[in-house]
């Protein structure tokens, strides 16, 4: 290609500072180095975890930076010794890599790869610098993604060519809120056929939970927000019925205990972020085997009390990052999973956009009016 070996000069949203609005400017973005990869974006989504880093409630992000790490696009060039990809080839950027070396990658249990944000800053590229420039300074990387930039370039441990059919619009889905909450009810939970599910927040990452209990064959799926505009797509994805703690006066795992003939669910999942929901999730299991996922991220430095008895009778208590995928093995195959109409997506896009409406997008996130805003290059 022409471009191949040459500075871009391409439109992307750079954060200045913490929470002000993002400005479309000209970045450069430079050729990729060895084991890295530039690709075109060509959609991205507006997720929760965007926001979070612009709020300043993410750990490890430096100013100025470009966001955005749940994206589709085509690569443009490759750095020397990337194997798996050539231009041309249709891609997703891993916000959670697999650099297929590591304890946790040679370990068939974890997908939390050594290089992931968790574990090193990646808020430059490997090699401790940056790609970006705009107006002479330099610009941070974002999960390695960025993808808020009409080219990026991202770690080849960190980017996994997908089936060419799948359309640009749902793409993008699969690098982060598609598979973290679907993934979270096959691999982490592993939901059984017949058993009572409660999900906790019902946005994209809520949603994809519901979607999974419904593949995995759940009978009951008791969706949880305190926004009731967002049952109608519940209920489109699979959840069998849908509450508000706004409309209770007594605690929300105590309604959730009623609901089940005094029981509580088999698997309940927390997909917001609050650490009172966190606990609340977990006393809403059943005693000796309920399972309460963590799929929410809470702020830095948040912890949480609560009484040891709810383990120690027999429920369990995890996390789930990205669903349980080590990524660039699974998320191929969930591409042609979808493909193959094994799940439908449908319900997640609320709004589409240009690119140049970015903020626009943030608002719509922020007045909870969107699940997914999908935006177009
Ligand atoms: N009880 C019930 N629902 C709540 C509560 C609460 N106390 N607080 C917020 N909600 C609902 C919101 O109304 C919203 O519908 O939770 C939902 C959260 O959805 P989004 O903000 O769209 O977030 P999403 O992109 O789905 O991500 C959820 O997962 O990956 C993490 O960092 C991400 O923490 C975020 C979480
Ligand atoms: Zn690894």
């Amino acid at each position: 290609m022409e471009t191949s070996g040459k500075v871009i000069k391409c439109r992307a949203a750079v954060a200045w500072v913490p929470r002000k609005p993002l400005s479309i400017e000209e970045v450069e973005v430079a050729p990729p180095k060895a084991h890295e990869v530039r690709v075109k974006i060509l959609t991205t989504g507006i997720c929760r975890t965007d926001d979070h880093a612009l709020e300043g409630i993410m750990g490890g992000i430096e100013f100025p930076v470009i966001l955005g790490h749940e994206a589709a696009g085509i690569v443009e060039s490759v750095g020397e010794g990337v194997t798996d990809l050539k231009p041309g080839d249709k891609v997703i950027p891993l916000c959670i890599p697999q650099c297929r070396k590591c304890s946790s990658c040679l370990h068939p249990k974890t997908n939390c790869c050594f290089k992931t944000h968790l574990k090193e800053p990646q808020n430059l590229m490997p090699d401790k610098t940056s790609r970006f420039t705009c107006k002479g300074t330099q610009v941070h990387h974002f999960l390695w993604t960025s993808t808020f930039s009409e080219y990026t370039v991202v770690p080849d441990d960190a980017i996994v060519k997908i089936d060419a059919d799948v359309p640009l619009d749902k793409a993008c889905l699969f690098g982060c809120g598609f598979s973290t909450g679907y993934g979270a009810a096959i691999n982490t939970a592993k939901v059984e056929p017949g058993s009572t599910c409660a999900v906790f927040g019902l946005g994209g990452v809520g949603l994809s939970v519901v979607i999974g209990c419904k593949a995995a064959g759940a009978t009951r799926i008791i969706g949880i927000d305190i926004n009731k505009d967002k049952f109608e797509k519940a209920k489109q994805c699979g959840a069998t019925e849908c509450i508000s703690p706004q409309d209770y006066d007594r605690p929300i795992q105590e309604v959730l205990i009623g609901m089940t003939g005094g029981e509580g669910v088999a698997y309940s999942f927390e997909c917001i972020g609050n650490t009172d929901v966190m606990k609340a999730a977990l006393e809403a299991c059943h005693i000796g085997y309920g399972t309460s996922v963590i799929i929410g991220g809470a702020p830095t430095g948040a912890e949480i009390s609560f009484s040891p008895m709810l383990l120690f009778t027999g429920r369990t208590w995890k996390g789930s990052i990205f669903g349980g995928w080590k990524s660039k093995d699974c998320v191929p195959k969930l591409v042609s999973d979808y493909m193959a109409k094994k799940f439908n997506l449908e319900g997640l896009v609320t709004h589409t956009l240009p690119f140049d409406k970015i903020n626009e997008g943030f608002e719509l996130l922020h007045s909870g009016k969107s699940i997914r805003c999908i935006l177009m290059f």
